[in-house]
Parts: C-alpha cells; structure tokens; sequence
C-alpha cells in the first residue's frame, strides 16, 4: 500500500459509524434536556489560546501540541482540548448577553502528539459540555449527574467518579508554597521534567506520569487542607449535593489533573475496563478563564467525555447494527434495465434504502450478491414482468415471493419494514 494514515490516527468505516452515530444522538438528547446547545468551533486556533489556558508547563502544551506556522507565519495549532475554543467562542460572539446558566457542547476531534496505545490516539474525540454563569456547586453536580446518567443509558454502570478541589486564586499560593518546601526535599529523585516543573508550576509535578515520582510522591500534603473558607463550603456542598443525586464518588486528593485553568472542583471518571483504569470523561470548574481571555468575570464549569474510550467499553454492550439496503432491484433483458432504474428511483423517493445492479449478470449472481449485502427485499424484473406491468418480489429473510403492482410493492415494502 503506497498510503497508511498517520500513527495514531485512525478511520471510522461505515461498520462501526452507526455505535458513533447512537453514542453521539444519546449524548445529544441527554444533554439538550439539561437545555444545553451545541457549538462548533474551528480544529485550528491561535496556539497562544492553549498556551495561555491549558498551561505553559503541561504535557499537552509542552509535548503534545500540534503546533506550526501558517503561510504568513502565524502560530497555530489544532485544538488538543474544546474548552478553551468554546471559552474564546463564548467571548468572541458575545454569548454572555444571553441569560446565564449558558449551556453549550460540543462533539468533534481533538489532537494530541501523545505515544499511541490503548485508548490513546493522536487523534481523538470528545464530547464536551461547557456552563457559563453560574458559580454554585450545584451546577458541577448536575454535570456529574448528567454523565452519571448518559453512561448508565449507554449500559455502563462500573464506574468510579473521583472528585477533588484546587482551590482558587486567593488559597492556591499557599498550597504551592507548602507544595514546593514538601517537593525540595524531593527534587532530586524525581523525573527530568519534574525537575523542570518544580520551578515553574509545582502542581504539575503531581500529574506526573512517571512510576518512580508517583511512589516518591505518595505522601504529599492535600490540596484539601490550605482551602479558604468559601472554597472549603463550595467543596462541602458539591459533595451533598453528589449524595442528594446519588452519585457515589471518592474524594482523591491527588487529583490535579492535567490543564492549568481550573479552579475549585475536578473530576475524574473512570472504569475498570479490561484492567485499564484511564479516564472516560473528566473535568472541573474554571471560574477565572472567561476574564483572563478579556471577557466578563464569568464562572464555569464543564467536562469532555473521550469517545473512543467509551467505544470500547461500549462496543460489547450495546448491539448497533450496520444499516443495510431495504431492497435490491434486479433485472435481466434491455427493457427491464430501463424498468429497473424508473423503479429504483421510485422507491427512493419513498424513502426506501435501495440497491440495484448496474451490469448485467446471471440472476444467481445477482441474487448472490443481494444476499451478501443482508437485504430484506429483492425484486426481480425480466421482459415477462415488463410485458405484464407487475415486479416479482422475494423476501429474503422468510423466503416468500410473490407479484404486485407498483402501488402494492411499495406498500408492502413499507409495512413490513
Ligand atoms: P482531558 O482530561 O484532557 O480534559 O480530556 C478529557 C477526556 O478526553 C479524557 O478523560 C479522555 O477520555 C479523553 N482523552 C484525552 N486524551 C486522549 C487521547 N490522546 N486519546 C483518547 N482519548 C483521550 C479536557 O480535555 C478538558 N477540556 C475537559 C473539560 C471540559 N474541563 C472542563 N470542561
């Protein structure tokens, strides 16, 4: 083969679109329940947008950007995450006019140059959710309830919701502060890039994905312990209200996760599937990014769900078959060919999926052939039927045949459909 598609970028043939197409409608009708609106913004943005966002000292920002110059030498870079498209979206079109809680989501690719492996792509998917306007706790719960109740649509009830606080702007430096004198006596032991990051930005130094920095920084003082007051509340109550809705969750102090702009609540979701323990979806509060970005003070709060994670899980559960002509249309002579393609076209107007022959062959093949693509139908038009105005029909499935009209064909296509 002279072409393969990039490492870690893959197709989705027609096979597998139609579980693509039931994850992405469920998603759709779930989350427009909750009033939420879709959005789509451009795969390409200014790179500065992730940079001053996702964090300059992160993996996605440091590694796995896919960053160039456009012809006119301006740096850009294709999305790696949604949230921060849609915050410069919110902004760009004034969508803050609109009355708060402003809802939108979104489904669409993302691209990170991560190492390809299982559940990790180069490409990948994500369906995002992102509220714009409301500070209370009550909002991250309803995000996780709104998960909470996708997946157990989608037949996946193992999951493991882990949920912690970072605090804001006033109680994160002295969080950091205690963080760094706790990291100095580290340092040493830890990874290159831990190394790197223990200056700039010790937080992402926890979000390490190294073994050794992971079992050497066990025991690290919790985020949870330097919250202010009204962080601590916020905390509190997202967790009663998690109770109220019945969500069961675990409080992982160590939870950081792996983008600078949150504040207050993250979270991770997580299943066991085949011993794997990556996250499906996560995500948190960031209640300063809005301003940051030049527009109003603007709480909010989101979550993407990784598709291609979910895929797999679901891929056993949930039985999606491909979609398959209703009818194929056969002939055999000059005339029945012109017979043939009236009759297609009608049929397609009457919105039946047909497939027809476009070369002649015996009537074995092409009924060999109609079987092959799982239809339902066959009508089989010689120069008898031509001369007689009728279509001879045979169901496939049971076996029947039979002879009607046009009127009577489509009829009874339609009934047993
Ligand atoms: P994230 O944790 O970077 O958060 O990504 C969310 C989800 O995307 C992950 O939990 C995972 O399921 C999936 N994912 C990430 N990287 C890959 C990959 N290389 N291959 C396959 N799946 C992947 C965010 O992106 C935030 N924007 C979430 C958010 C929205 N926070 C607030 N609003």
């Amino acid at each position: 083969m002279k072409y393969s598609s990039l490492r870690g970028m893959t197709d989705i043939i027609p096979s597998q679109i139609n579980l693509w197409h039931y994850i992405e409608n469920k998603a759709k009708n779930i989350f427009e329940v909750y009033n939420f609106k879709e959005i789509r913004t451009p795969l390409l943005e200014y790179a500065d947008l992730f940079l001053r966002s996702i964090g300059e000292d992160t993996d996605i920002v440091e590694k796995e950007m896919y960053i160039f110059q456009d012809k006119k030498g301006r740096t850009v870079a294709l999305r790696p995450e949604g949230t921060a498209s849609v915050v410069r979206a919110y902004i760009q079109n004034s969508l803050f006019n609109e009355p708060a809680p402003n809802r939108l989501y979104y489904i669409g690719p993302m691209f990170r140059y991560e190492r390809p492996q299982k559940g990790r792509f180069r490409q990948f998917h994500q369906i995002g959710a992102e509220v714009f306007g409301v500070s209370a706790p009550s909002i991250d719960a309803e995000l996780i309830f709104m998960l909470k109740t996708f997946f157990e649509e989608l037949n996946i009830i193992d999951l493991n919701f882990e949920i912690n606080s970072l605090g804001c702007k006033d109680c994160r430096p002295a969080y950091k502060e205690a963080l760094y004198k706790y990291l100095s006596g580290k340092v040493k032991k830890l990874c290159d890039d831990c190394k790197r990051r223990f200056e700039k930005n010790p937080l992402r130094v926890l979000d390490c994905k190294v073994k050794s920095c992971k079992e050497e920084l066990e025991d690290t003082p919790s985020v949870l312990e330097f919250l202010c007051s009204e962080c601590k509340k916020h905390f509190q109550l997202f967790q009663k209200e998690l109770i109220d809705l019945n969500v069961c969750f675990k409080i992982n102090q160590r939870l950081v996760r792996g983008l600078d702009y949150y504040t207050k609540t993250v979270f991770e979701i997580t299943t066991h599937h085949e011993g794997a323990q990556n996250a499906v979806a996560a995500g948190g509060r960031y209640d300063d990014l809005v301003a940051s970005f030049g527009g109003p003070d603007t709480p909010a709060a989101g979550f993407a769900i990784g598709v291609e994670r979910l895929i797999e899980i679901c891929s056993t559960k949930i039985n999606v078959e491909e979609n398959k002509p209703d009818v194929y249309v056969s002939y055999m002579g000059v005339d029945a060919e012109k017979e043939a393609k009236i009759l297609t076209k009608t049929l397609r107007d009457n919105r039946l999926r047909v497939e027809r022959t476009y070369q002649e062959s015996s009537l074995k093949s092409q009924l060999r052939k109609a079987d092959k693509l799982g239809v339902k139908w066959v009508v089989i038009i010689g120069e008898d039927e031509v001369k007689k105005a009728l279509y001879r029909w045979k169901n496939m499935k049971k076996g029947t045949q039979g002879e009607a009209n046009l009127t009577e064909l489509i009829k009874l296509f339609r009934e047993e459909e």
